[in-house]
């Protein structure tokens, strides 16, 4: 795949000319990197699986071991996962100038972190995070990392399960992280859009919001994802190859 010279020249001017740029990913930031896309995540023996029934609290609820070891597979993974030349672009151009990039992941690995980015929004939540599936009938403050390794591991007192620290479908995004989101997509003169299929809200609906605020919204992605309408320009190619070309210069 690659990207017409114009347009990614016209891209670089638009980054270079906003004061303030909202970066957007998804997965495919991390494809890079082997941590398998969202929605490539079922392969193998999971491929029987649907995403959207594991990641969910029923999904747990109804077979917590199942998806206890499906989220091992993917910790173990993101683990042995390293940052890609993506994930090290944003960083370094965060660094260069402070205060002017605002990165919002819907990510769940920590490979943003690692790269440098450490205020990353999160609106998914921390799939290396731990938290209690239920509120403490006893209304103690128990640590998780007390809890039983049983798989999943429990509370030996109240019998609670430990889920990670991700959000559910079904479940409401952090209210601070997505409150932050919207801010910084509607105060922005250029948005990045990164490796994502645009197909889960709230965080779909930030192009657009981004867009009616006057932004100059961008996309990068190999492929078409649901939300190109709300770009202005569409570069068909990958996070590691893009980033470093559309940043470094800046
Ligand atoms: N560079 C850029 N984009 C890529 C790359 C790459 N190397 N590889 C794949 N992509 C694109 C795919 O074309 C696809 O559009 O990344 C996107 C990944 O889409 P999904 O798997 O749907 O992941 P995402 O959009 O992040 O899913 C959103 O859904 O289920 C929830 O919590 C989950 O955060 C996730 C959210």
């Amino acid at each position: 795949m690659s990207v017409d010279a114009a347009a990614l020249q016209h891209a670089i001017e638009r980054l270079r000319a906003a004061s303030s740029i909202c970066v957007l990913s998804g997965a495919g930031m991390s494809a890079e990197s082997g941590i398998a896309t969202f929605r490539d995540a079922l392969s193998g023996l999971w491929a029987r699986f649907d995403p959207a029934q594991l990641a969910s609290p029923e999904g747990f609820r109804a077979d917590p071991s199942l998806v206890w070891r499906w989220y091992a597979e993917r910790r173990a993974a993101v683990r042995a996962a390293q940052p890609n030349a993506g994930h090290h672009a944003l960083a370094a151009f965060a660094k260069r100038h402070p205060g002017r990039l605002t990165l919002v992941s819907q990510n769940v690995d920590d490979l943003h972190q690692r790269a440098g980015n450490v205020d990353t929004i999160r609106l998914h939540g921390d799939m290396l995070e731990d938290q209690w599936l239920d509120a403490c009938p006893r209304a103690m403050s128990c640590d998780t990392a007390w809890a039983a390794p049983t798989v999943p591991p429990r509370c030996e007192a109240c019998g609670n399960l430990v889920r990670p620290g991700v959000v559910w479908f079904g479940e409401a995004l952090p209210f601070v992280a997505l409150q932050a989101a919207e801010q910084a997509a509607r105060s922005c003169q250029a948005m990045l859009v990164v490796g994502t299929s645009g197909v889960v809200w709230p965080a779909a609906g930030l192009a657009a919001q981004a867009r009616r605020a006057g932004a100059f919204v961008i996309i990068v992605n190999p492929d078409a994802s649901d939300i190109d309408g709300d770009a202005q320009l569409h570069l068909p190619d990958t996070a590691a190859r893009l980033l470093p070309l559309l940043l470094d210069s800046l």
